[in-house]
């Protein structure tokens, strides 16, 4: 494998300014967390963040799992991303440059972002919300979008942002786990030069059963499109704002108060609401932004991902703000009008700093070949100096033209490996520092302890592929499964490792030579679409739920070119296979019922239909030979336990 690697040696002039200048640097940094672990973090923690009472006590792991960081120290979020900033001088700077589907910029400085988040504060305590209630926010890519997430921050209100691509059944289930009582959304969304309904999903949710402790809704004015209004529930965001102050006292919450819960997709059962603390996330966001994109004042820092990931969350709304530091957040979607959108507006608004995900990647590298109106050489992007990728593993081709034709040759690519669960990055490379490996995400950001073990938890020699975890607590780690401590406990810290060490959910393998980290994907039944994850079980269970049709349903991945990873579905029918334009014409019907239950992105790329399942005598369905059909393989693997070897054959077909 060594002997392959194509390695890029950091740019001297990137090194030299970089705040991790070098490899030595990188090292003593995590020697030092060696060390002293907690004194590491807590140097840290004081550094970036501002704390009403500063804290005694860093790690506290008298509840293990259940750690908690900097526990008797107070903070608020909104406080440290906004206010502060703007006692340091920087009232005027830019924070936000929003740019709209249609193309229309609005700038917002900091006083204005902290005039608006206030307003929105004062308004949702005008409606009740209090320390700890939930709200849930399913808003588009916005202004206000941010400015909602930092205003529930600002009260110590718990957010739960759903991203706008789900369907209402899927908001349903969040807005009752969560038990929140007042929704923010907008009239409509506009991606794409499509308006699509936010309001209107928002009343079908609501009509479901099990949201009885909404309150209110407060609805933003997007476009102006036609909404129902339920008196006493709905109001206009503009009218729930009037005439309120546009300060708003902070509340100042321990660190451990959760932040936000942020729904992802684990291998069974329901989305689980994965739950933040507000010290420790904030710390990390802000570190990573810091050390990983080397933000600095001058920069214009561009993260494409949408607000309803966590992405978003700690690198548009937290991260970069909590630095002072200015952003784009981009309303509509890479290919609109053209597929040149990115590497305009990277030239327009002179982006420094671009962060997107291997899927948009590859898609835009399809069109660019096709079209020299579209590819980066037709932009000027030299204001650009660190590229970044997120989501999912990306692959030397797409990396080495990335590198190539975005960065010029010029930008390191920083390959963030993270999740969800661990609130911000956890094995990426650092731009001053870290020589690049494409396809690689390198090695552990300082202080993290990130290991590659056995089935017993045994460290496994490098070379040698094994399952990821994390040895030790960490800051910005999950704190808990809303209302599921013990999933939580199951999930993240098994038996298997005596409960003390973290379960990312990923192998992995480290190079023989440079002990770099590949990530070798999921081990548990999560699948990885475009970057978005999704559990098979769950688009197992919405295909199921089409009773009148369905009988029983098996979903796996197979990889594919631009998405990463594709659905496909196996599909037993209540009725006979059907075949040719029946068959086509029932997996239509299948995917716009999965796109109901759960979204768009869930829909299978694939349906096959088959008289049965590939099962074991004992009942067990086969995935493995399954994923083996879904690739087009041929089957090499032991079938001698089947119920019913025939069954491959059918299924092999396409229908
Ligand atoms: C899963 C987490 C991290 C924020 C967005 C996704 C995969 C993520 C990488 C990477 C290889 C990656 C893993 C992980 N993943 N980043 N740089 N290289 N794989 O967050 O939805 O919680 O998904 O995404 O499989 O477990 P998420």
């Amino acid at each position: 494998m060594s002997d392959e690697l194509k390695i890029y040696a950091p740019d001297p002039a990137v090194a030299a300014q970089a705040r991790v200048s070098g490899m030595a640097a990188y090292e003593a940094l995590c020697k030092e967390a060696e060390t002293d672990y907690e004194g590491f973090w807590a140097q840290r923690a004081r550094e970036l963040i501002s704390w009403k009472t500063p804290f005694t006590k860093v790690l506290d792991e008298s509840e293990a799992p259940f750690f908690k960081w900097f526990s008797d120290g107070t903070l608020n979020a909104s406080y440290n991303c906004l206010d502060r900033n703007i006692e340091r001088g920087l009232g005027d700077k830019t924070a936000l440059i929003f740019e709209a589907d249609g193309g229309e910029v609005t700038k917002v400085s900091y006083s204005e972002l902290l005039a608006r988040t206030c307003r929105i504060a004062n308004a949702l305590r005008a409606q009740g919300v209090k320390k700890g209630d939930r709200v849930v926010i399913y808003i588009a890519m916005s202004i206000d979008g941010v400015a909602a997430m930092q205003a529930c921050a600002r009260i110590g209100a718990i957010h739960s942002v759903v991203f706008g691509g789900f369907s209402a059944q899927s908001l349903r289930d969040r807005i009752e786990d969560t038990g929140a009582k007042l929704v923010i959304t907008a009239d409509e969304q506009v991606r794409g030069g499509k308006h699509l309904p936010l309001k209107a999903i928002v009343d079908e949710a609501l009509a479901l059963d099990g949201c009885g402790a909404i309150e209110k809704v407060l609805v933003v004015k997007r476009t102006g499109g036609a909404v129902t209004m339920k008196e006493g529930r709905d109001l206009w965001m503009a009218d729930a704002v009037a005439g309120l102050p546009d300060s708003c006292e902070p509340e100042w919450v321990e660190a451990e108060h959760p932040l936000f819960l942020l729904y992802t997709s684990g291998s069974t059962g329901k989305p689980k609401g994965v739950q933040h603390s507000t010290g420790g996330y904030l710390l990390h966001a802000a570190l990573t932004t810091s050390w990983t994109f080397d933000l600095r004042e001058d920069d214009v820092f561009w993260c494409t991902a949408d607000i309803g990931w966590v992405t978003g969350h700690s690198y548009i709304t937290y991260g970069p703000l909590a630095l002072g530091g200015t952003e784009i957040v981009f309303e509509g979607v890479p290919t609109y009008p053209d597929a040149g959108r990115f590497w305009k507006m990277i030239q327009d608004h002179k982006v420094t700093i671009f962060y997107t995900a291997p899927t948009a990647i590859r898609s835009l590298i399809k069109a660019a070949e096709a079209n020299d109106a579209v590819h980066p050489k037709s932009y000027d992007l030299s204001s650009l100096r660190i590229l970044g990728s997120v989501g999912e593993p990306i692959n030397p081709a797409a990396w080495e033209w990335y590198h190539l034709h975005v960065g010029g040759g010029r930008c390191p690519i920083v390959d963030t490996f993270w999740q969800t669960e661990t609130g911000g990055h956890m094995i990426t490379p650092l731009p001053g520092a870290t020589p690049l490996v494409p396809g690689s995400c390198t090695l552990p950001f300082p202080g993290i302890q990130a290991a590659v073990v056995d089935e017993t938890g045994k460290d496994v020699p490098w070379g040698q592929g094994g399952i990821l975890v994390v040895k030790r607590p960490w800051p910005s780690m999950i704190r808990n499964i809303w209302g599921d401590p013990e999933r939580f406990k199951k999930s993240y810290y098994p038996a298997d490792f005596q409960g003390k060490y973290y379960l990312a959910g990923d192998g992995a393998i480290r190079d023989p030579k440079t002990g770099y980290f590949t990530i070798t994907g999921r081990i548990d039944d999560v699948l990885n679409v475009s970057g978005h994850r999704m559990g098979t079980m769950e688009i197992e269970s919405a295909l199921v739920s089409c009773t009148e049709l369905v009988a029983e349903a098996a979903v796996v991945g197979r990889p594919d070119d631009t998405t990463g990873e594709a659905i496909c579905a196996f599909v037993v029918l209540k009725r006979p296979r059907p075949t040719g334009d029946e068959a086509k014409a029932i997996a239509k019907q299948l995917r716009d019922h999965v796109g109901k239950e759960i979204g768009p992105i869930a829909k299978p790329k694939d349906i096959r239909f088959g008289d049965n399942l590939p099962k074991t005598r004992s009942g067990k369905i086969m995935r493995r030979l399954l994923r083996s059909i879904a690739k087009g393989e041929a089957i090499t693997q032991d079938t001698s336990t089947l119920e019913n070897p025939a069954i491959l054959d059918q299924l092999s077909q396409n229908n």
